[in-house]
């Protein structure tokens, strides 16, 4: 079985600790309340369900989730619905009640094809609004609503159409991360799977040399390292991965000679410059299937290792723990209330939806690659015009 190995860093808020009887007596409250109790019905529902999770989840502390998971799991078939589950989601939802998991570009293509009357968004808002956006007959729902994202606050709707009142003719690449608002204001949507891809396909598409990719300035640094296309960007950061530094990488190898690091292309150059491999969470999560590392760092938001964990027995994981306070508002209590009351359902005006869906589906038009954007480490840096 995988080891997960708590680095006592970074910057983070650290994690609650797994396996404290607060948590598990809280998650217990938290099912009681609801009148949903651990019973031998509930037991013969969940056992195979525990196996997925047992690396992360304590013995003693199962009898507190496994009555919120068996009751999510029959809502889901009486309400026709289902979860879209991000890779930054905590391993009890992710693996017990997910129907669909991945990156960005994975559920927003799920959202797009799904049978399901009901989408929950096991994910941030700009998440739910895309499927929305994808999927305008369906009922999508956001289990908390302030599950936002500092890439998506650090840019509104009136902000790109100055942008393109200051560059005419210059197309606006707009990471996913971002409102419905936003993407309705731009030509064409990326996110960490495809960018590369999606600003050389605008380039040539609109027969300019350079880009705007708003609004992540790193991941538009990033990206300007591996294309001649000429990128202008935005300010905008991620408050999980703008923490991660070379310093920390550095700290990381001297405790754990021969880690390998895997780090987010939300990160600052730096981090890329000195990690071994970078790429959206969908392509860490494929990089450790693929080549099996004995022991990893994966420079992310902190659950992705408890969700990578689960299909890599042969893999140790140190995990430095950033957590992403907007995934964190996402929980079991949260998502069976959200099927229970049918709240929060997410809405976007028809005209908006109508601009932001031709953005997204450009992006889904572009030939689907085999695998996810393999970043470059190591790399200098490349001069971006930061608008
Ligand atoms: P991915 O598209 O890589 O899943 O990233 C989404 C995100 O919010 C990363 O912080
Ligand atoms: Fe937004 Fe960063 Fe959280 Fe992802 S990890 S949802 S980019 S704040």
């Amino acid at each position: 079985m995988a080891r997960i190995i708590e680095a006592p860093l970074l910057n983070g808020e650290g994690c609650a600790p797994r396996g404290s009887a607060v948590g598990a007596f809280g998650k217990l409250n938290a099912a009681a309340a609801r009148g949903l109790v651990y019973d031998d019905a509930v037991k013969a529902e969940t056992d195979a369900l525990y196996e997925r999770v047992r690396h992360v989840v304590p013995e003693f502390e199962w009898p507190a989730f496994a009555p919120l998971i068996a009751a999510i799991n029959r809502l889901k078939r009486e309400k026709n619905a289902v979860i879209l589950a991000h890779n930054y989601m905590t391993a009890e939802i992710f693996h017990c009640v997910g129907d669909f998991r991945g990156d960005s570009l994975q559920l927003a293509r799920e959202a797009a094809k799904t049978d399901a009357a009901v989408i929950v968004q096991a994910g941030v808002h700009f998440m739910a609004e895309t499927s929305k956006i994808l999927a305008p007959e369906k009922t999508v729902l956001i289990p908390d609503l302030r599950a936002g994202c500092s890439l998506a606050a650090s840019i509104t709707g009136a902000d790109v159409r100055l942008i393109k009142q200051r560059y005419p003719g210059v197309p606006v690449v707009t990471y996913v991360n971002t409102s419905a608002e936003v993407k309705a204001e731009s030509d064409v949507t990326c996110t960490s799977s495809n960018a590369v891809q999606v600003v050389e396909w605008a380039a040539k598409e609109w027969g300019v040399d350079r880009v705007i990719l708003i609004p992540d300035e790193y991941l538009a640094r990033n990206v300007a390292t591996m294309t001649s296309v000429k990128i202008i960007a935005w300010k905008g950061r991620c408050e999980v991965h703008e923490r991660f530094s070379a310093e920390d990488i550095a700290e990381l190898r001297a405790a754990h000679p021969g880690v390998v690091i895997l780090a987010h292309p939300e990160c600052p150059q730096d981090v890329l410059a000195a990690a071994d491999y970078a790429g959206s969470t969908a392509a860490l999560a494929a990089y450790v299937q693929e080549k099996s590392p004995r022991k990893v760092v994966l420079l992310t938001e902190c659950s992705m290792s408890d969700n990578v964990a689960a299909s890599a027995p042969a893999t140790d994981f140190v995990k430095p723990c950033n957590l992403c306070p907007h995934m964190k508002r996402i929980s079991l209590e949260a998502i069976h209330d959200a099927l229970v009351t049918m709240e929060h359902a997410v809405e976007v005006e028809e005209s908006v939806r109508l601009r932001a869906k031709q953005a997204i589906d450009r992006m889904l038009a572009l030939p689907k690659t085999e695998r996810p954007l393999d970043f470059e480490v190591g790399r200098r840096e490349v001069a971006v015009e930061i608008i």
